[in-house]
């Protein structure tokens, strides 16, 4: 038997009734999908929430890091050295199956809460980011963005001789745990632009918001779904979840596949208990093996 890969919760078995209701929704069209971290646990990116929907991770807070020199010294020291193996991750069937749904023409358009580009990299198109992407970096004084990989050069090239110490695992933010002493000598990265020191990940932290234009465009996204097909989040977050309250308030059908209980059970019209995995390429089979031939005519 294959090892259970790690920060997967655990399987269990999946409900033929409701993935039924859940596949002929979904074979109707019009599918918009609004992801979240369960989409990434098996490419090895823990999530903030297991299936209990308690936090295990303290997250980056945006007051803190604006705020503060230190934990700005502290955050890109931890996510210069986890940054390598974040994006060494690379996506999994989940994210190849909504690539295919999309491809397929049954998904319309794609919402994400994660901020690690798997969607792209398996093929998706038109990823709205609801939280942004750590490949980005920008200023917080003058708004000038860099690519983060640019960024992990200098920071390179800043700290010759940074040792880190014995690392632990990535963490949700794309850092890891690092003791103090190997903290405090590192230098973190300023803006060419105006000089100061506060580049932040280009990422909404807790207590940040989302852009205003990134808001209106997945609300847009929505109001043409005829089906929101939540993947892999618990919906605690409520820049996530209000998306599901507005499909349930226009009376748009809202599809949940979690492992675990979410926010939003309420308000789906099916909510499947199941492991992505054992969910999505599933569905691929059932809806776009039939369509294939008419989705490949039509394009
Ligand atoms: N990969 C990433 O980019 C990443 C990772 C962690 C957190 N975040 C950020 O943290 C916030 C957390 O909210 P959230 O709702 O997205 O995540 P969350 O951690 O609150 O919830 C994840 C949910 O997915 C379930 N889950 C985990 N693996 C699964 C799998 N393989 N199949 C089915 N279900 C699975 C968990 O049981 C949990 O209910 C987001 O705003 C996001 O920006 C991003
Ligand atoms: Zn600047």
């Amino acid at each position: 038997m294959e090892p259970h890969p790690r920060h997967l919760p655990p399987r269990t078995a999946v409900d033929e009734h409701r993935y039924a209701v859940l596949r002929d929704l979904v074979a109707d069209g019009g599918v918009v999908v609004l992801s979240g971290a369960g989409m990434s646990t098996a490419s090895g990116i823990p999530d903030y929430r297991g299936p209990d929907g308690m936090r295990r991770v303290q997250p980056m807070q945006h007051a803190e890091f604006a705020g503060s020199a230190a934990a700005r010294q502290r955050y890109w020291a931890r996510a210069y050295t986890g940054w390598e193996r974040f994006a060494a991750a690379g996506p999994n069937a989940a994210h190849e199956a909504v690539a295919r749904l999309q491809a397929g023409g049954v998904v319309v358009g794609i919402i994400t809460q994660n901020v690690d580009g798997l969607h792209q990299r398996a093929g998706a198109t038109d990823v709205v980011e609801l939280h942004g992407n750590l490949a980005r970096v920008v200023c917080l004084d003058c708004g000038e963005r860099y690519d983060r990989d640019q960024v992990h050069d200098w920071l390179a090239a800043a700290n010759p001789g940074f040792d880190p110490g014995t690392v632990g695992e990535v963490r949700p933010d794309g850092d890891v745990v690092l003791p103090e002493e190997a903290v405090r000598s590192f230098r973190a990265p300023r803006c060419l632009v105006c000089g100061n020191d506060r580049l932040k990940p280009d990422v909404v932290f807790f207590g940040g918001s989302v852009p205003k234009d990134v808001v209106d465009r997945a609300f847009s996204v929505t109001a043409r779904a005829d089906m929101l097909l939540v993947l892999g989040s618990s919906l605690q977050v409520m820049s996530g979840y209000r998306f599901v309250r507005r499909a349930a308030r226009d009376g748009i059908p809202v599809g949940v596949v979690t492992r675990g209980q979410t926010r939003g059970d309420a308000e789906a019209t099916v909510q499947l208990d199941a492991l992505l995995d054992d969910v999505l390429p599933r569905l691929v089979r059932d809806v776009v093996g039939t369509r294939g031939a008419a989705g490949a005519a039509t394009s």
